[in-house]
C-alpha cells in the first residue's frame, strides 16, 4: 500500500475506533474516505508515491495526472519507467547525478520538463519527500509535482527583456558616447571659425611687417653697397658726399632703426599669440591622452577661454577668482569641454556687455568651480528642463541642445554635481563640484542646492 493510502486508511481507522464499542460508522468511514479523495484529487499539484529505488516505479499517481499530462493514473503505474522516461533528455542527468542525496537528506526539489501525451513538455516543480519506517529504512517517496510552465515562460520572457535591455544600454552608451564625440566636434567646428580669425590677425600683421622689414633691409643693403663704394674710392668726394646726403634722407635712418626694433618686438608678440593658441587648442583637447590623469583644472580653464576668445572678447569681460586647487584625477579632455560649453553658454547670455566670472575653491577633499554670467537668466520653468538633451531656448541651426545634458553625463562620470542658480534679467551661476579623486565620493558637499537652484 502507498503512502497516502496508507495514510487515509489511518485516518479513517482513527474515525472509526470509538465506532467499534457501538456499530462500525461506516458512513463516516466513507465520508472521509470520499473527502480525502477529493482533496487529492483536487489540488494543482500532481501527488504520487514511489517506490524508493532503481526505477522510482510509481505506485500511486493522483487522478489530476491525467487533467495535467493527460495520462490515464493506471497507465503511468504500469510503466515501471515512466517517470524517468518522460523526463526531457537535458535535464535528466542534473536528477540522475543527484538523486541519491534524497537518501540522506529525505527531500529533494527539482523542476524539469516532463513529456505529456500529446508530446509537449511542461515545466514542473517535483518536490520528493523519502518516507522511512520507525527503524529508519526507507519505504517509500512521496511527489508533488506541480505544473510551472507558465512562471518558466514568464522568466524567460523577463530574461529575454533583461537581455535586450542590456543590448539597449550598450548601444545607449555607444551612441552616448558617438555624440559626446560629435558634439565636441560640433563646438570645435563651431570655434574654429573664431579661432581661425584668433589666429588669422597675428599673422596678418607679422606678414605686413615682414613686408616693411623686407624693405628696410632693402634699403639698408643699398645703403651698404654705397658706403662699399666711397670707402673703396670709386666715387669723387663731392658726389659721394651728395649721395650719401640724399640716400639718409630716402631711408630715414632715424626713424628706420626706431621702427626696426617695434617692428620686430610686435611680431614677436603676434607669433607668441599662434603659439599659445596652438597650445591651448593642444591642452583643450588633449590629444591622446584619453585616460584619468591628475590635471590643473585652472590650466583646463585657461586654455579653454583662449580657444573661446573671440566668443568672448567682444562683450564679456572675464574676471578670473582663482583659489589655491590641488590636481584633480579627471578626463581632462572631457572637463575641458565642459568648460567651454558653460562659457560659451555665459557669452551667449549676455547680449551686449557683461561679466563673467570665474570662481574655484577647495573644500575638504572636493573642488569647486563655479561659472556666473551677467546675462540674460533662465527662465524658472526652463530650469528643470536645461539638463534634457536637446531643449535648447536657441534659435534653429544655432544650439542642439546637448551642451548642458553631455556636461551633466561627463561631471557624473566623475562623481561630481552640477548645480544651477538664475534669476530672470539678473544672470546665472553654474556651479560644479568634484571630487579631487573620484574614488572617494563619500564626503559632504562644498555647495548645497543653491534656493531655486536645480540640480
Ligand atoms: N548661462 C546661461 N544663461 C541663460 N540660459 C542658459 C545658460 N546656460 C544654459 N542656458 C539655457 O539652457 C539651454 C540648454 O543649454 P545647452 O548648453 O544644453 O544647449 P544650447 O546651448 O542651447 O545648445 P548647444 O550647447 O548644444 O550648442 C540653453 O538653450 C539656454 O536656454
Ligand atoms: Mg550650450
Amino acid at each position: 500500500m502507498g503512502h497516502c493510502e496508507a495514510f487515509m486508511a489511518t485516518e479513517c481507522a482513527s474515525m472509526r475506533a470509538p465506532a467499534v464499542a457501538d456499530a462500525p460508522d461506516l458512513h463516516a468511514l466513507v465520508k472521509a474516505n470520499a473527502r480525502y479523495r477529493h482533496i487529492i484529487g483536487n489540488t494543482p499539484a500532481i501527488i504520487y508515491s514511489s517506490v524508493p529505488s532503481g526505477d522510482f516505479r510509481l505506485t500511486f499517481v493522483s487522478e489530476n495526472a491525467s487533467r495535467v499530462l493527460g495520462y490515464e493514473s493506471q497507465e503511468m503505474l504500469d510503466d515501471a519507467n515512466f517517470w524517468f522516461n518522460h523526463i526531457h533528455p537535458d535535464d535528466i542527468a542534473g536528477i540522475f547525478s543527484s538523486l541519491a542525496m534524497l537518501f540522506v537528506e529525505d527531500q529533494k526539489v527539482y523542476e524539469y520538463r516532463f513529456r505529456t501525451s500529446d508530446g509537449s513538455y511542461l515545466w514542473m516543480h517535483d518536490t520528493l519527500r523519502l518516507i522511512r519506517d520507525g527503524a529508519g529504512k526507507p519505504l517509500e517517496v512521496i511527489g508533488l509535482m506541480t505544473d510551472i510552465t507558465s512562471r518558466k515562460h514568464m522568466e524567460d520572457e523577463l530574461q529575454r527583456q533583461g537581455e535586450e535591455q542590456r543590448k539597449l544600454i550598450a548601444q545607449l552608451k555607444m551612441a552616448q558616447a558617438q555624440l559626446m564625440q560629435s558634439e565636441k566636434l560640433a563646438s570645435i567646428g563651431q570655434l574654429a571659425a573664431g579661432v581661425a580669425h584668433e589666429i588669422n590677425n597675428p599673422i596678418g600683421f607679422v606678414s605686413a611687417n615682414l613686408n616693411t622689414l623686407g624693405n628696410y633691409v632693402a634699403t639698408l643693403l643699398e645703403g651698404i653697397k654705397l658706403y662699399q663704394c666711397i670707402l673703396g674710392g670709386a666715387l669723387p668726394r663731392e658726389m659721394a658726399d651728395a649721395q650719401v646726403r640724399s640716400f639718409e634722407q630716402r631711408a630715414d635712418l632715424a626713424y628706420l632703426s626706431e621702427d626696426v626694433t617695434d617692428l620686430l618686438s610686435e611680431s614677436n608678440e603676434g607669433l607668441q599669440r599662434v603659439r599659445n593658441i596652438v597650445q591651448s587648442l593642444k591642452d583643450f583637447s588633449r590629444t591622446g591622452e584619453s585616460n584619468w590623469q591628475m590635471a590643473d583644472l585652472h590650466q583646463g580653464l585657461d586654455s579653454t577661454l583662449n580657444i573661446a576668445n573671440n566668443e568672448l572678447k567682444y562683450k564679456v569681460s572675464v574676471v578670473k577668482h582663482y583659489g589655491e586647487l590641488p590636481m584633480v584625477k579627471c578626463l581632462a579632455s572631457e572637463l575641458n569641454q565642459v568648460f567651454m560649453n558653460l562659457l560659451v553658454n555665459a557669452a551667449q547670455a549676455i547680449s551686449d556687455k557683461g561679466i563673467v566670472t570665474i570662481r574655484t575653491a577647495r573644500c575638504g577633499n572636493r573642488v569647486s568651480i563655479s561659472i556666473s554670467d551677467t546675462g540674460h537668466g533662465i527662465k524658472p520653468e526652463n530650469l528643470n528642463r536645461i539638463f534634457e538633451p536637446f531643449f535648447t531656448t536657441k534659435p534653429v541651426g544655432s544650439g542642439t541642445g546637448l551642451g548642458l545634458s553631455l556636461s551633466y553625463g561627463i561631471i557624473k562620470k566623475h562623481g561630481g554635481h552640477i548645480h544651477v542658480h538664475s534669476e530672470a534679467g539678473q544672470g546665472t551661476t553654474f556651479t560644479i563640484e568634484l571630487p579631487i579623486d573620484p574614488a572617494n565620493v563619500l564626503t559632504p558637499d562644498c555647495v548645497g542646492d543653491p534656493p531655486g537652484g536645480a540640480s
